[in-house]
C-alpha cells in the first residue's frame, strides 16, 4: 500500500459532526469513549478523525502512536499551534498497535506532551478562545465524524473545543467527583455561550455517557444511586451506561480501542449501542 491510500480524505462536502468528549474532571472515560466510538464508526465505514487535546496522549496511544514526540517527522497538534503545519497537514492515519496496520477510515491529530503549555503559547493572541474554531473548517466536509478528546479540565484547550464543536458529550463515572465535573462543565458552557453563542457553538451538554465505577466490596450501591441521580437530572440525553469491565483496562494496556480489542465484551457492546443511539451509524 502506498501512503497515498492513507492520505487525508478530500473535501467532498460531507456533513461533518464534531463531538467534544469532555468533563471538568480527569478519569471520567473521555479517552475510552473517543477511541471506542471512533473505531466503531470507522468500522461502519464512516470517515472519522480524532483530535487529541491532552498532554497525557491517551487517545493517540489507543490509535497506534505510543509517543508522538519521539518521532520528529510526526506532526502533532502542538506543531499546528506553533504554525509549523496546518491542521489538515497534521492528520495521520490511525494504526492498530498490535498489527501495526493502518485502520481503514480512521485518522488522528496526535497529541504532544508540550500541549500543557498551550495557555502560555496562546497568551498574547487576540480572541485566543477561538484557536480551534479558526482552523477546524480545514477538516469539515472531509469526515463524517470528528471527535475531540479533551483533557480533564475546562481550561483553554477545552474552551477552544467547546466553541469549535457541534455536540458536547459529557463523559462521567457514576461517582461524585466526575459528576461534579459535569456541573462545572455546564457552567462553563453557559458562560461561553453567552459570549460566543452567535457562532453556533453548543449551548449545553448534548449527551451524557456514564461509565460505572469499578466496584470494591460494597461500593456498588453508591454507584447505582449516582447513576440514578444522573439519569434523573439529564433524562433522555443519557446514553447506554458503560458497565465496569476489565477488558477496558486490558485494552488500554494493549493500546487499542476496546471496540477493536474485544468487540463482544460488555463495554464494547455498550459503546457500539451508544454510537447507534447518537445516530452516528445504523
Ligand atoms: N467501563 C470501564 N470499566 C473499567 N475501567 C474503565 C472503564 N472505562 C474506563 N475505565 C478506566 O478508567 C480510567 C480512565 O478512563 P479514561 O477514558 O482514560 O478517562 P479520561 O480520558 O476521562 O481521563 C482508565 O484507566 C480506564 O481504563
Ligand atoms: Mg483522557
Amino acid at each position: 500500500m502506498t501512503t497515498d491510500t492513507h492520505a487525508i480524505p478530500e473535501d467532498t462536502g460531507l456533513k461533518t459532526r464534531v463531538l467534544v468528549a469532555t468533563n471538568g474532571s480527569a478519569g471520567s472515560g473521555k479517552s475510552t469513549f473517543s477511541g471506542a466510538i471512533a473505531y466503531a464508526a470507522a468500522k461502519h465505514k464512516k470517515k472519522v478523525c480524532v483530535i487529541g487535546l491532552d498532554k497525557q496522549r491517551d487517545v493517540s496511544r489507543l490509535l497506534g502512536y505510543d509517543d508522538p514526540d519521539a518521532d520528529p517527522n510526526l506532526p502533532t497538534l502542538y506543531d499546528v499551534i506553533d504554525k509549523l503545519f496546518t491542521l489538515a497537514e497534521a492528520v495521520v492515519p490511525a494504526r492498530n498497535s498490535k498489527t501495526k496496520q493502518v485502520i481503514p477510515n480512521l485518522w488522528v491529530v496526535l497529541e504532544s506532551k508540550k500541549l500543557d503549555t498551550l495557555e502560555f503559547k496562546l497568551a498574547g493572541e487576540t480572541a485566543r478562545e477561538l484557536w480551534l474554531h479558526r482552523i477546524l473548517g480545514e477538516l469539515r466536509g472531509r469526515f463524517d465524524l470528528i471527535i475531540i478528546d479533551c483533557p480533564g479540565d475546562v481550561k483553554l484547550a477545552t474552551v477552544g473545543a467547546l466553541i469549535a464543536g457541534d455536540e458536547v458529550v459529557g463523559c462521567t463515572k457514576s461517582q461524585e467527583k466526575e459528576a461534579r465535573g459535569l456541573t462545572e462543565l455546564e457552567d462553563k458552557i453557559a458562560d461561553l455561550a453567552a459570549a460566543y453563542g452567535h457562532i453556533g457553538m453548543p449551548t449545553g451538554v448534548d449527551w451524557v455517557v456514564i461509565t460505572e465505577g469499578v466496584k470494591h466490596g460494597s461500593q456498588g450501591k453508591v454507584y447505582k444511586d449516582m447513576e440514578y441521580q444522573l439519569r434523573e437530572a439529564y433524562e433522555d440525553i443519557v446514553l447506554e451506561t458503560v458497565r465496569a469491565d476489565v477488558r477496558v483496562p486490558e485494552a488500554y494496556t494493549a493500546a487499542q480501542p476496546v471496540t477493536l480489542y474485544s468487540p463482544s465484551t460488555v463495554a464494547a457492546e455498550a459503546y457500539a449501542k451508544i454510537g447507534r443511539q447518537m445516530k452516528l451509524y445504523r
